[in-house]
């Protein structure tokens, strides 16, 4: 093609992009991600995803209600929600994810996971997305991965009530969409995944205005502290969590560790884990279990 008809093309779409909606690209972007993703996950990269997604299938369908009238990101003034406000906000919210298609895991899903827990909390943990037992109850990390989550909050000297938890992604991603009932047929969610959910956690969060979140394994870390680094790097130290869509009515610290998964299988890196958990116990003054 001449250089100048690129150029126009070029000129056009960048004129064409700039009258859409935020949120129609992204879903465009995650439902061309997703559906080569489906064909054939192991081989797709989050870079290609985003390519193919902006360049050649572009779509653009409004196919989700709205966010919630009550939520954090059309606060003017953001403030922390009063108890009932919170729970109002929350259920909306869940309401509007468990509706939610705005990439094709809302197809595969038997049940969406938006999160439980304090809706006062000030510690949240979000984990990568639902497995297979989280699919079937609707509820965050209830398989062996949040049978050792609860111990590690036990340990800290906190229950499960005390705490809020969720994921990145809120339906659940298999590797093999077809055979929904097999085992081990989890997997992480992709780019467009997780751009797709981004809204609804940041929410989530805005919402609940944690102090602390512990993002468990490197897809919730890369994703919520937004750096490429691996989970070793990022580890060890507190970030500033900036949102894209909501204004926080506080600041929030996030710190990473080792996804209860992984930990399961690397027995060796617990006690990492829990020199990571200690570091959030100092700053809330959270003494740990009584032994
Ligand atoms: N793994 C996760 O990342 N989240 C869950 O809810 C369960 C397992």
């Amino acid at each position: 093609m001449p250089k100048n008809s690129i150029n126009q093309l070029a000129k056009e779409l960048k004129n064409f992009l700039a009258t859409q909606d935020e949120d129609d690209l992204i879903t465009a972007a995650a439902s061309t991600a997703a559906a080569s993703v489906s064909c054939s996950p192991k081989e797709v990269t989050s870079k290609e995803e985003t390519s193919s997604g902006a360049t050649l299938t572009i779509e653009f369908r409004r196919s989700t209600p709205r966010a919630s009238t009550v939520t954090a990101s059309n606060t003017a003034d953001a403030s922390i929600m009063n108890t009932t406000q919170k729970q109002a906000a929350l259920k909306e919210l869940a309401e509007t994810i468990q509706h939610c298609s705005r990439c094709p895991l809302g197809a595969t899903r038997l049940n969406a996971v938006p999160g439980e827990g304090n809706v006062n909390a000030e510690l949240m943990f979000v984990g990568e997305g639902p497995g297979f037992d989280e699919d079937r109850q609707g509820r965050p990390f209830v398989g062996r991965a949040g049978q050792l989550l609860d111990k590690m909050i036990a340990a800290m000297g906190l229950t499960r009530e005390q705490v809020y938890i969720a994921n990145i992604a809120k339906c659940h991603p298999m590797v093999d969409p077809l055979h929904p009932d097999k085992h081990g047929n989890d997997r992480a969610p992709n780019a467009g995944e997780i751009a797709c959910c981004r809204k609804y956690l940041e929410q989530q969060i805005a919402i609940i205005c944690p102090k602390y979140i512990v993002a468990l394994g490197g897809v919730s870390a890369k994703a919520l502290i937004a750096d490429a680094k691996s989970l070793g790097a990022l580890r060890g130290q507190f970030y500033d969590l900036h949102l894209d869509n909501v204004k926080l009515p506080r600041p929030v610290k996030i710190l990473a560790t080792f996804h209860p998964a992984a930990l399961l299988r690397n027995p060796g890196w617990k006690k990492d884990a829990w020199i990571d958990l200690q570091m959030v116990m100092d700053k809330l003054g959270l003494k740990g279990a009584r032994k």
